[in-house]
């Protein structure tokens, strides 16, 4: 019988295959494999026409942070991800038979799209299985693909034995993301790339979510230039890769909610994790708010729309993680554009807020006429514009002559908002600066 519907693979479901049975056969804790370089130069010439050389270029924002920022700009392959690399190099790479019956993955995003895409281009069947926190533009776009799409999991882990399920049942060969060999050695081209486009770099920024790229392009940039420094980034919230550093071995981790979704793999590749483990000059973890503000810099200044995971190499700098490369060359790899409009309007506002230029305060004036005209003035003679106000009078202890204003403005940057504070303060005696947790704020 025929399975192409969701429903087919749920009545499948029923049919118990035990968890031991659904091992990936590439990626074995026994076993782990390490990449070595000539499977990349392998890769780089099978790829080369189906993928984007993408930039490599000098930022505007170096001088800012006193090194020479190169961003490698991945968020411009077809697919909005670096993911493209190994997804066809591991589909070109099947049998006949297998490129026939086609290949199953699990994941939240960017491998899901690469494998969708480069799967329809050489005419090989694809099925994912996609958690239901899944981006819901990344899971209409793999289906405008053409793939068969599957919303099934509450996070990665679940859809993947699922996925692993289905792929035993079917005969459908399971391709690990960020970990079969294959995959390893087509993420190694991004490598290759930024040391052809920057010959003299003194270091190389990579994200790190299951390990797959950075293992790819350590190998490829350390074994043609041992002294790039190789600079791993995770989010505080996914520490995965650094918990497996300390422990010698992958381990689960648990991962809590982030901006660089891309990265919340709880246990890395055993085969990125051999591959890299020796290669890592330096492993740092960046906090929530300086992704969103590395977002917002890179919309800002740099034109560049990349997500919380693609942004997280910036969002180092930034947090001030990396002194050491002061006066460096350094490579930033963003590597990856896929944000939800309606996250990224959110993530914008926390960027904005993180810069002290989206600033919140409620302060107390006189209920007379022309006491909030007042305030108002006070507030647009500062060139500080107003984005929401809202006036509360019941709750109010003091005298009944006073009402509570609170306002959100918008100032040019944290200089600006430090003089209206100043201001505010100087007039009114009850100000309440910053983020107000109680929404009933008493003021006696
Ligand atoms: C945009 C982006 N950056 C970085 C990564 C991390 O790659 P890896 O899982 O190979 O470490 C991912 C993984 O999905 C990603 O989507």
């Amino acid at each position: 019988m025929e399975h192409n519907s969701i429903a087919d693979y749920e009545e499948d479901e029923d049919v118990e295959i035990p968890d031991h049975m659904l091992r990936d056969e590439f990626c074995d804790p026994e076993n782990p494999v390490a990449l070595n370089f000539t499977e990349i130069s392998a890769a780089a010439y099978k790829i080369r026409d189906g993928i984007q050389q993408t930039p490599c270029s000098l930022s505007q924002m170096s001088s800012q942070y006193d090194m020479q920022i190169y961003f490698k700009k991945e968020f411009l392959q077809y697919t909005g991800s670096f993911k493209e690399r190994g997804a066809r190099y591991t589909l070109l790479q099947l049998s006949a038979d297998q490129q026939n019956k086609g290949v199953i993955a699990a994941s939240a995003g960017n491998h899901a799209l690469a494998l969708s895409f480069h799967g329809k281009s050489l005419g090989i069947p694809i099925t994912v299985v996609m958690p239901i926190v899944a981006p819901l533009m990344k899971v209409s776009a793999c289906r405008q693909y053409g793939a068969n799409v599957i919303v099934k999991g509450n996070d990665i882990g679940e859809s993947k034995k699922f996925a692993l399920r289905i792929a035993k049942k079917k005969g459908l060969l399971y391709i690990n993301g960020y970990d079969h060999p294959n995959i390893l050695a087509g993420q190694g081209t991004m490598g290759l790339e930024i040391l052809s486009q920057v010959p003299d770099l003194d270091a190389c920024v990579i994200p790190v979510g299951g390990g797959g790229l950075i293992a790819g392009a350590a190998v490829a940039i350390k074994s043609l230039n041992p002294n790039v420094q190789i600079i791993g980034v995770e989010s505080v919230q996914c520490a995965s890769f650094s918990e497996a550093l300390k422990a010698g071995h992958p381990i689960y981790t648990q991962s809590k909610s982030t901006l660089a979704d891309g990265l919340a793999v709880p246990t890395v590749g055993v085969n990125a994790f051999e591959t890299a483990k020796g290669l890592i000059d330096k492993m740092v973890l960046v906090k929530e708010e300086y992704i969103a503000l590395a977002i917002l810099r890179l919309i800002e200044q740099e034109k560049a729309v990349v997500e919380g995971a693609g942004a997280t190499g910036l969002a180092a700098i930034i947090q001030g993680l990396l002194p050491e490369l002061k006066g460096k060359k350094v490579v930033i790899a963003l590597c990856g554009g896929n944000i939800d409009t309606t996250a990224l309007g959110r993530v914008l506002e926390r960027g904005l807020a993180a810069e002290g230029r989206l600033v919140r305060f409620v302060v107390t004036v006189s209920d007379r006429p022309g006491g909030i005209a007042e305030l108002t003035r006070l507030i647009s003679d500062l060139g500080v514009s107003i984005k929401d106000i809202l006036h509360e009078r019941a709750w109010l202890k003091s005298d009944v002559f006073s009402v509570q204003v609170k306002c959100v403005v918008e100032t040019r940057d944290m200089e600006h908002s430090k003089e209206l504070e100043q201001s505010l303060r100087k007039k009114y005696a009850q100000v309440i600066w910053g983020p107000v947790h109680q929404e009933n704020v008493d003021i006696d």
